[in-house]
């Protein structure tokens, strides 16, 4: 695993999976070019010399959307069935034991510190991404660190950033998000916010950060536990949070209540396809300070219209997450978790070898209620048995249509937390900020009842199978 964007891109670079660019625009030519190989599956982008920017002020995209860019950046070994990766993961998080980061007196982010009037975030190549965005967002790949001030601990969370002036930035973080709460806790007691805000940082501390640890656990703990090396940090001068040492680019400074400081934020092309959340009013960041390192790069991580899959291509982030709560919760018999859709987060699919009546039921339910972790997510639930590949999507298609009585196998369950990006929610309930959603429970599961006289699957049994490929070799072979 590595321990800086840059030298994650080298190791890309090396492999033939990086291809540089100079002379591109930041006013959507760099958005739409990185749009364009996205959707061809291309390889990462490195933009550099961008128009009305010096040389060495770069911007890398698109490096986490390829298989082979997630198993570098993640460490996953080559070759195995996606549900086994993510079972893997799994294990590996039942096991967990914090590895805090390390205090260091120096690192490279510190070679430029900005602090006063030449405070410049503009000094960056920060691109115009979608056509109707609202402003230039330098925040789409980016880590954002605040610290609970009750319980003591250091929260990392991905959540987009759009400039304001040179000195200010809005950061948007939906209901329920932890940040959405450390700030409200500052603010009740008529504090501000202190805030650092990565753009470009070690590509495993930016997946760990863009998934729903639970409240209370340190994403800077977990990278340390999943690399069995701390992350190293220095000490910010002006808030005091810790700041990765090899960083790119960092903000630091104070988050005001929004009744003191705040700003228009949107709209933003976001990972629904849609720019559902308009234009709001949303909290800020007053920049206090500026690091970076030289030649910096910004992670530029902005959504596309799915079915491009901008996130993880391995669920990881969802599935992982929703095996280890249903087994922690005492779930028994799961065979593979999956979760499809846009951001590979709005579909969730659950194998299980029932055990008992109403055991499937029982596991669709406590999914709906623990995917959580913003809009859509976990928005249909699917149950299948254990003869069911819950990544393949024409398996779990056919156990729906097959194994399915929509009179008495869906569900729909109301009131469960979404976010303003949902461009489902009818005008009347954004205006009361009702930002909920129902969820869809599907049982295709053969009823339990009926599991041993359930009709008979039309496929030769596996005894049969390799006594005929034994005597017919050459027709299966090349
Ligand atoms: C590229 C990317 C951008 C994201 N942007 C936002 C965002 O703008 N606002 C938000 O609330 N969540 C956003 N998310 C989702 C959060 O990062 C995710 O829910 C994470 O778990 C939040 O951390 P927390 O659980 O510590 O609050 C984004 C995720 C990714 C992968």
């Amino acid at each position: 695993m590595f321990d800086d964007l840059r030298s994650f891109l080298q190791k890309l670079d090396e492999i033939g999976q990086l291809k540089k660019v100079e002379g591109a625009d930041w006013n959507l030519e760099i958005g739409t070019i990185n749009e364009l190989m996205a959707e061809r599956q291309g390889p990462a982008l490195l933009f550099d010399k961008v128009k009305g920017y010096p040389a060495g002020y770069r911007i890398a995209t698109n490096i986490l959307h390829t298989v082979i860019g997630q198993r570098l950046a993640f460490g996953l070994p080559e070759g195995l069935p996606d549900v086994q990766v993510i079972k893997d993961w799994k294990d590996k998080w039942h096991k967990y034991k914090p590895v805090p980061p390390v205090e260091v007196k120096s690192g490279p982010i510190q070679e430029n510190i900005i602090t006063g009037d030449d405070i410049d975030i503009l000094k960056f190549p920060v691109p115009k991404w979608h056509e109707l965005d609202g402003g230039r967002y330098i925040g789409t790949g980016s880590v954002t660190i605040t610290k609970d001030p009750d319980e003591d601990w250091v929260n990392a969370g991905t959540y987009r950033v759009m400039i304001v002036d040179n000195k200010t930035v809005t950061f948007y973080a939906s209901p329920g998000k932890h940040v959405s709460i450390i700030r409200e806790k500052y603010w009740a007691r008529g504090e501000n916010c202190p805030v650092v805000v990565c753009f470009g940082q070690e590509p495993l501390l930016f997946g760990i950060s863009t998934m729903p640890m639970p409240w209370g656990i340190s994403e800077f703990d977990m990278v340390g536990y999943l690399k069995s090396k701390p992350v190293e940090v220095i000490k910010g001068n002006v808030t005091g949070l810790p700041i990765p040492a090899t960083a790119e680019i960092v903000i630091e400074g104070f988050s005001s209540p929004p009744s003191v400081a705040s700003s228009q934020e949107g709209p933003f092309g976001e990972w629904t396809g849609y720019y559902a959340s308009g234009m709001r009013v949303e909290p800020v960041i007053e920049i206090k300070a500026i690091y970076h390192r030289n030649n910096p790069i910004i992670h530029g991580q902005p959504p596309i219209k799915p079915p491009v899959n901008t996130w993880f291509p391995i669920p990881l982030h969802t599935a992982t997450f929703l095996w280890n709560r249903l087994e922690t919760a005492g779930m028994q018999g799961i065979q593979g978790v999956y979760v499809h859709g846009p951001g590979n987060r709005v579909i969730a699919v659950v194998s299980v070898k029932q055990r008992y009546v109403g055991h499937a039921k029982q596991i669709g339910t406590l999914t709906a209620a623990l995917l959580s972790g913003g809009s859509l997510t976990g928005k249909y639930v699917i149950v299948v048995d254990d003869d069911i590949d819950p990544a393949n999507w024409g398996d779990v298609m056919w156990a729906v249509s097959t194994r399915c009585d929509p009179e008495t196998s869906i569900d729909i369950v109301r009131g469960f937390l979404s976010s303003p990006i949902d461009p489902t929610l009818s005008p009347e309930k954004r205006a009361a900020r009702d930002t909920t959603t129902a969820k869809v429970i599907v049982n295709a599961c053969k009823p339990f009842h009926r599991i041993k006289d359930f009709a008979p699957v039309n496929r030769a049994s596996d005894e049969l199978r390799e006594k005929v490929i034994e005597k017919w070799n050459y027709l299966f072979t090349n």
